[in-house]
């Protein structure tokens, strides 16, 4: 099976590489990203020589090459996006730009080349915001997407599904929690915690603290999106969480503790505008239909992912000083 990564150079992306030629050695990967501030190499450098990976530097939205480089391709699993609900807020254009029409091509792209099975990973910020104690999101929760980040994966799904009804396109759709794990930028809370609190430098609490998310480990997600592809049913969508909604304040309490430092290291700051108070997930019909549920305690997962960034600091000390940038634009332009 030959399988076309977008996004393959990001978070997920890249720990999707590592896990899907781990456990299926004879398939080949082709990742295709755009080498964005979110796209590092860095991830990817111990099987950058490996026979059945191939990186093919590109921007989903330029649609010859991505025509191209779905040619002989048996499955898109299309990652690429921008991701960071605060960089949505300051500037939505690029939002659009990628996530809906640039999945807009990627979706011309697998129908032109012979109907691709397409596999769209989306996030549970779709859905809206949840109350203290409102039923947790299924796949028949209404779409309410509440931050310019969400809108865009929002319209990115609906066109998703608008392919599968209109031109049979063979697709299917998770909708993620909150991931955590190696190879996460550090402007995302985990990672930017845990940097911080090497550096010395205080770590910014949104507001009370008080906002709830539903922690998936990376590892768990990527398995999910494994057993879509290979039990999922055409046309639908997943719903995938880690069974760990936690406030923000109680993570930021479990890093510092777990780094040994005082919680004065903790600054509560303006909140963010429109700050979705609560997510939570409802995977139920993946447990049902494909026998997945997470299997990575947050405490355990949680103590794995500070320790890699304590083990990994010239990765996130390149990211931080923006020197990863300059060294692949360099190599790749
Ligand atoms: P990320 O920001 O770490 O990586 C995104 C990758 O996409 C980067 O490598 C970047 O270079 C690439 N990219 C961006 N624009 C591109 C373009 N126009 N053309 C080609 N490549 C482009 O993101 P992530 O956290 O790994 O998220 C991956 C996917 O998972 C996204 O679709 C996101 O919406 C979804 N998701 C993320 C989370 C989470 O907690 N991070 C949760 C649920 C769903
Ligand atoms: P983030 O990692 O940006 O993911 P998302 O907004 O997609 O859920 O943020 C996770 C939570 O942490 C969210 O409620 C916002 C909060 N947060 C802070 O309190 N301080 C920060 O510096 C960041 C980046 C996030």
């Amino acid at each position: 099976m030959k399988l076309l990564i977008t996004g393959g150079a990001g978070f997920i992306g890249s720990n999707f590489i590592h896990y899907w030629l781990q456990n299926h050695p004879e398939d080949t990967v082709v990742n295709f990203d755009a080498l964005t501030y979110a796209g590092n190499l860095e991830n990817l450098k111990d099987i950058e020589g490996n026979p059945n990976y191939q990186f093919i530097k590109g921007d989903i939205c330029d649609k010859e090459l991505v025509n191209e480089a779905v040619k002989g391709v048996d499955a898109i699993v299309h990652f690429a996006a921008e991701t960071h609900v605060d960089r949505s807020i300051m500037d939505s254009a690029a939002f659009l730009r990628t996530n809906v029409l640039g999945t807009l091509n990627m979706l011309e792209a697998a129908r032109n080349n012979g109907n691709i099975r397409f596999h769209h990973i989306s996030t549970d910020e779709v859905f809206g915001a949840l109350g203290p104690s409102d039923p947790a999101f299924n796949e028949r929760t209404p779409y309410d997407p509440r931050s310019p980040y969400s809108a865009s994966k929002a319209g990115s799904d609906h066109l998703v599904r608008a392919y599968f009804h209109t031109h049979g396109l063979p697709i299917t759709i998770s909708n993620c929690s909150n991931n955590y794990g190696p190879y996460m930028f550090p402007e995302k809370l985990i990672p930017l915690f845990v940097t911080n609190l090497i550096e010395g430098k205080p770590v910014p609490v949104y507001g009370d603290g008080m906002q709830v998310r539903d922690w998936i480990h990376v590892t768990d997600h990527n398995r999910g999106v494994e057993m879509i592809l290979q039990k999922g049913k055409i046309g639908e969508t997943y719903c995938l969480g880690g069974n760990a909604e936690k406030p923000n304040i109680e993570i930021t309490k479990l890093i510092v503790a777990h780094l040994g430092k005082g919680e004065e290291m903790i600054e509560y700051v303006t909140d963010r505008p429109g700050h979705d108070r609560r997510y939570a997930i409802d995977f139920s019909k993946a447990k049902h239909e494909l026998g997945w549920e997470p299997q990575i305690k947050f405490a355990d997962g949680l103590a794995s992912t500070i320790d890699w960034y304590v083990n990994n600091e010239p990765w996130w000390r390149s990211v931080k000083s923006g020197e990863y940038q300059e060294y692949y634009q360099k190599q790749y332009g």
